[in-house]
């Protein structure tokens, strides 16, 4: 399909705006053939109509999702580039199990943004289940992300051909694959079972957030989908990506897209055969934390501090008045955004303590327990912030996202419904209350599509 110069441009300029896509003269035909897809499923319309048609629709709805996929090429296999997986096993991850190991702190959180069908977080998987023989005793998190939800409907099957596991050692193939009479490969159900698939769209704005579980992170893959970016929109998903590290963690790009000018925050860390980048320096200085061990909370034991130096302020002693429980919980949300998930939940049980009723402090609660690996204290305290505030569409999409997580997934269906339900009356631009930030627009459509991917 050729396009006019006019109609191109209107295109490139509207795909830019909304999945980030870079689409420049020299990939023209790329930017037509995809289109040329989507016109094939909306038979009798015309380039024009198409593109009004998708300009009236939001980022991030199933319709752009859709040309998403139409217009990116989901090709990756098993253990793509063997260097970086050879770095992460044996650098980086070993490292890194063995300094939570010292410090008594069995957890993990690593997230494979852009995941295609699953074979970036399932090798994950597999390099971690090498690496943790005691992996009953660890929380791990292990979030594979993509926007396309016919990419993560393939990821959740773990079915693959034989293609996908070119790469693969054949000892590998043995212990986690089983070979299917139609010579096809079914992937271990405990690999499989590792990973949390999840929709989103890295042009948008649904990350960092406590809600959509993609803070504190260890580790992010983000590999070969940042090079098909404007340059704006890679900067501004390299600047949300960075906020989702923990101080000391880990940027992993695709070897095309290593630059030194893109990832200037982080510091570019050489291994053999791959970059990493890595987040250097202290939690944030804005983190300003009461004494946990004030006299008004005295059921809270001071622990040794993980993470850098955080500075403290003078103690509490006075009953807190509403502002301070909303202080409280913005400290709390700061330190769980470092992954100092220990002392977040500390501030928010502080808080709890002096107001049971506060369905923030729960709901906040509830996603630091999410992020430590306890579920059912999540649901625990997600049931008491849906009590106290039945119209939080972020405490009803939590709790969706954890019984789709405990395999629970028509209730966790009926949860999302509630969400559309709740916010599809509400302007997309208004940020919802305890919400991290978080627009609802930008909920409602992630909701929406939990509700066509599963
Ligand atoms: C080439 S695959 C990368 C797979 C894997 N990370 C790897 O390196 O092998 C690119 C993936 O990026 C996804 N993608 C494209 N635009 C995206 C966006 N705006 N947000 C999230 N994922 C996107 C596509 O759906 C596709 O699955």
């Amino acid at each position: 399909m050729k396009l006019s110069v006019q109609l191109y441009e209107q295109a490139r300029d509207l795909i830019a705006d909304r999945l980030g896509l870079d689409f420049p003269e020299r990939r023209r035909a790329d930017l037509e053939r995809g289109l040329a897809r989507v016109l094939r499923s909306r038979p009798a319309t015309t380039p024009h109509e198409v593109l009004a048609w998708l300009g009236a629709l939001p980022a991030d709805s199933h319709e752009w999702r859709r040309v998403a996929a139409d217009l990116t090429v989901g090709e990756t296999y098993f253990f793509r580039d063997g260097g970086c997986f050879e770095a992460l096993e044996q650098k980086v991850l070993s490292a890194l199990v063995q300094s939570r190991r010292a410090e008594g702190a069995h957890r993990l959180r690593l997230w494979s943004a852009a995941c295609a069908t699953g074979e970036e977080p399932y090798s994950i998987a597999m390099v971690l289940d090498r690496l943790l023989p005691d992996r009953a005793d660890w929380t791990v998190t292990i979030l594979a992300t993509d926007i396309s939800g016919k990419a993560l409907e393939a990821a959740q099957r773990g079915r693959y051909r034989e293609w996908a596991l070119r790469e693969t050692p054949a000892w590998v193939r043995h212990r986690y694959f089983r070979r299917l009479p139609d010579e096809s490969f079914e992937l271990d159900p405990h690999i499989r079972a590792g990973v949390t698939f999840a929709p989103l769209n890295l042009a948008g704005d649904a990350y960092p957030s406590l809600v959509t579980n993609t803070v504190a992170m260890d580790l992010i893959l983000c590999r070969n989908v940042l090079m098909y970016f404007t340059d704006e929109a890679q900067r501004a998903a390299v600047a949300r990506l960075q906020r989702a590290l923990v101080p000391g963690g880990w940027l992993v790009v695709g070897p095309a897209e290593a630059s030194s000018e893109l990832f200037s925050p982080l510091t570019a860390v050489n291994f053999p055969g791959a970059i990493f980048y890595r987040k250097t320096g202290a939690a944030r200085p804005d983190v300003i934390l009461p004494d946990l061990a004030a006299p008004s909370s005295p059921h809270v034991a001071a622990e040794p501090v993980r993470q850098p130096p955080i500075a403290a302020a003078p103690p509490e002693r006075a009953a807190p008045a509403p502002a301070d429980a909303a202080t409280s919980l913005q400290h709390a949300r700061a330190l769980a955004d470092q992954g100092d998930l220990e002392r977040a939940r500390e501030l928010c049980e502080t808080t709890l303590a002096r107001d049971r009723l506060n369905a923030d402090a729960h709901l906040l609660l509830a996603a630091i327990h999410q992020e430590r690996g306890q579920l059912v204290a999540a649901l625990a305290a997600l049931r008491h912030a849906i009590y106290l505030a039945p119209d939080s569409a972020p405490a009803h999409f939590l709790m969706g996202c954890l019984l789709v997580r405990q395999g629970e997934r028509r209730r966790g269906r009926r949860c999302m419904e509630t969400v559309v339900g709740l916010l599809t009356p509400l302007p997309r631009g208004e940020v919802l209350a305890a919400g991290d930030g978080l627009t609802a627009g930008r909920l409602l459509e992630t909701a929406q599509a939990y509700l066509e991917s599963r």
